[in-house]
């Protein structure tokens, strides 16, 4: 390939990226309908649900977050975005403290939910995740029965078992799944395709009725059509929770969000109303990123 062909290419690539950024700008300027309302004034009107002051997190002594401090608020939805490697998955996993199962990794600063530090002693983590649940990048399904994938949560937190059919037809459909497993609840979860073993999963987060549901880049494995549902679902999840996404795709930020925080290099560079966040960030790096010229 010639040089020209190559600096065309490059081109070509960062008008597509910038074309994306443009279009994540109109749809977040369009869509977004969180309260018009930013700083202090929108930290006093809101209610938190979630809070984390001055968060830092260590790999051995690698530092991969400097100090966070983000409100996350009831009923709606965060989402966090920043380059590939600045600390997104880890910052959404100390909200659930499922980084505790890394022994390399540490600590400073405090996470609350409803105002109590959930790195408190006192706390117990199974309680804890039941609270916050989570949604992971690849569909994880367990290799048992659609059924038994929604059960087992119950179980485990000692549900009586003549509740689970319930439990099951209410977790799936309010996870959009119902209508099209509802004939074949016995089979295996692994016959389902990547967007239904992701709502899946989704019920299977929804049957331990959490309060706020984590979700760390749940369609990247998943095609336009199935990541079209599950932005609908988190749109109408957030009615009955709170709900944090980190997502790479800023178009689905614009979409489904009404609060974003924009991360780089461990550090949180800006935190708004999404709309504001897409339309008139404050900090050049912020519009720099969701124009599509770095990350
Ligand atoms: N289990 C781990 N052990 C050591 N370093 C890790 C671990 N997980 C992530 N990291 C490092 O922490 C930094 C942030 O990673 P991560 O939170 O996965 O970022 P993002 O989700 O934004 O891509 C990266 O430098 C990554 O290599
Ligand atoms: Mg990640």
């Amino acid at each position: 390939m010639s040089n020209a062909d190559k600096d065309e290419l490059t081109d070509n690539q960062s008008n597509n990226e910038q074309e994306k950024a443009a279009i994540a700008i109109k749809i977040a300027t369009e869509l977004t309908d969180a309260p018009d309302i930013v700083s202090d004034e929108l930290i006093r009107t809101h209610e938190l649900k979630m809070e984390t002051v001055e968060l830092s997190h260590w790999y051995a002594d690698k530092r991969v977050l400097s100090g966070i401090s983000l409100p996350i608020f009831e009923n709606r939805v965060t989402a966090i975005i920043g380059p590939s490697g600045c600390g997104k998955s880890t910052f959404l996993r100390d909200l659930n403290r499922m980084n505790d199962l890394i022994s390399i990794s540490r600590i400073s600063g405090q996470v609350l939910l409803d105002g109590q530090d959930i790195y408190d002693k006192s706390v117990d983590t199974v309680k804890l995740r039941k609270r916050i649940g989570m949604v992971f990048q690849k569909p994880n399904p367990f290799a048992m029965s659609i059924e038994n994938n929604i059960a087992y949560g119950p179980y485990v937190h000692g549900v009586k078992s003549d509740e689970f059919p319930t439990i099951i037809e209410s977790s799936l459909r309010k996870s959009a799944l119902w209508d099209e497993v509802k004939n074949r609840l016995g089979d295996t979860a692994l016959s389902l395709s990547g967007g239904q073993q992701q709502r899946l999963c989704i019920a299977r987060a929804l049957s331990v009725e959490p309060e706020v549901i984590l979700f760390d880049e749940p369609c990247s494995s998943l095609d336009p059509h199935a990541t079209a549902k599950i932005e609908d679902l988190i749109t109408k999840l957030k009615e009955e929770y709170t709900v944090v996404i980190v997502t790479h795709n800023m178009q689905q930020a614009a979409r489904v969000s009404d609060y974003t925080a924009f991360f780089n290099l461990g550090e949180l560079i800006e935190f708004n109303r999404t709309k504001t966040i897409f339309s008139a960030p404050e900090r050049k790096m912020t519009e720099e990123y969701i124009s599509g010229r770095f990350g």
